[in-house]
């Protein structure tokens, strides 16, 4: 028998608990022993569970517990969770997390910690896609080109119902919530940061890049205004919140933000709160995984995974999938270095002189365009939608900032990259 100790019961614990009880059977067939989970922590023990396990509020009914084999963290946040983690590994007990915002700056100080203990993490990127494995273990003999991801699963249910339900931004966030997909704080959702954690947790199973968060460039869905919906619509394209990692010699590029791309793309046609992710690798060429990326039961089946992996095995690979760097000299793009091709809409005066000077500014900082639109909105506004050719993100940045200057056009400039 495996004896597992979880913190915190929320929508994913809960299902943990559902899943061990109900598939008891197969589960046990699978790991070769009995699953019972021994202590579950809670905020608050008076509420009313419908479990048949000890229940306490004390983290150290389980980390102190010599009997418990397993530590299953999903009590998230950073500092603590930390904290709790590591001195689980050091009483020799395994940690299975579904804890991405811990990873995203923490992971090569666990992989350290845990050594030969095993430290799974599966249901921290993509929910109960299993991306972890198959990047660490089914793609180990390649060298990764490239990730592109859709990697939250509540932007990409908001994106969808905006775009072909024409509802509003504040009435499908309101909704993802109730439904369980956001974050407690969805603005980890909105604003990229949730799909920059998984990102982040990916890049260095496939690079061993050690970067955090703030080293990388994430935009969030906040800006997407009706118009570049319609844009969108009009030319064919989806929007998509992505995550994209490339391997450009001996850089690695790393960044979250939404993209047009065209709807014939199979990532342009994942819909509502599923996840999709390519990975191209160099000897396996394109491999594609889709699935659910939110909600308790396809996370918990990642987690439940883990632990009979685990169960099993006893000892897991590396955390991270080395045991020495990967590459050498592999350093990150800086975010102004990155480059794409981009649409720009400028809300401006419909007058005489307007375009031949915002095309100045965009030609003084060597940006080439390559369509130009011009939609009417009265008689005395246009929307100027305007596509431009690789670009620096610092150049196009810049140019829109003179541009921001012109007293003809709005303050309120959409940028929005497309991705091939
Ligand atoms: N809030 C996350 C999402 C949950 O929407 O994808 C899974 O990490």
């Amino acid at each position: 028998m495996i004896n597992i100790g979880i913190i915190g019961v929320g929508t994913v614990g809960s299902s943990v608990i559902t899943i061990l009880n109900q598939n008891k059977d197969i589960i046990q067939a699978r790991a070769g022993k009995f699953l019972n989970i021994k202590t579950a922590v809670v905020k608050n023990v008076s509420k009313n569970r419908d479990i048949d396990i000890k229940v306490t509020d004390n983290i150290n009914d389980v980390l102190d517990d010599p009997s418990i084999d397993i530590v299953v963290e999903l009590m998230g946040g950073v500092d603590e969770a930390f904290e709790v983690v590591k001195k689980a590994l050091k009483m020799g007990k395994a940690v299975v997390t579904a804890n991405k915002a811990l990873l995203a700056y923490h992971r090569y100080e666990l992989q350290e910690c845990a050594g030969d203990i095993a430290f799974e993490y599966e249901a921290a990127v993509a929910g109960g896609i299993p991306i972890i494995t198959a990047l660490r273990d089914g793609l180990s003999a390649n060298h990764i080109l490239s990730i592109k991801g859709i990697l939250n699963g509540t932007t990409n249910y908001m994106l969808d119902a905006m775009i072909n339900d024409s509802v509003s931004y504040e009435y499908i966030l309101n909704k993802a919530q109730n439904l369980g997909y956001a974050e407690a704080n969805p603005t980890f959702d909105v604003d990229g940061f949730d799909a920059a954690h998984k990102l982040l947790i990916l890049s260095s199973i496939a690079y061993g890049i050690d970067a955090k968060p703030e080293d990388i460039l994430i935009e969030g869905i906040k800006n997407i205004k009706p118009d570049d919906i319609k844009f969108a619509k009009d030319f064919n394209y989806a929007i998509k919140l992505l995550g994209i990692a490339k391997k450009i010699g001996s850089k690695v590029e790393l960044r979250v933000h939404p993209v047009l791309i065209s709807k014939d793309k199979m990532i342009a046609k994942i819909d509502g709160v599923m996840n999709g992710i390519s990975v191209v690798g160099d000897k396996v060429g394109e491999t594609l995984y889709y699935g659910a990326g939110a909600g308790g039961d396809a996370t918990a089946s990642a987690v439940v995974a883990n632990i009979i992996d685990i169960a099993r095995a006893g000892k897991a690979s590396p955390m991270l999938g080395f045991n020495k760097p990967l590459e050498d000299n592999l350093t990150l793009v800086a975010k102004n270095d990155i480059k794409c091709k981009y649409y720009v809409r400028f809300d401006v005066a419909n007058q005489p002189g307007v375009l031949h000077s915002i095309s100045k500014i965009l030609s003084d900082k060597n940006i080439s365009i390559e369509t130009m639109l011009q939609n009417q909105k009265n008689n005395q506004r246009a929307n100027l939608l305007i596509t431009i050719y690789e670009t620096y993100e610092k150049d196009l940045n810049d140019a829109i900032d003179n541009i921001k200057q012109l007293d003809f056009v709005d303050k309120t400039i959409s940028k929005i990259r497309i991705e091939n």
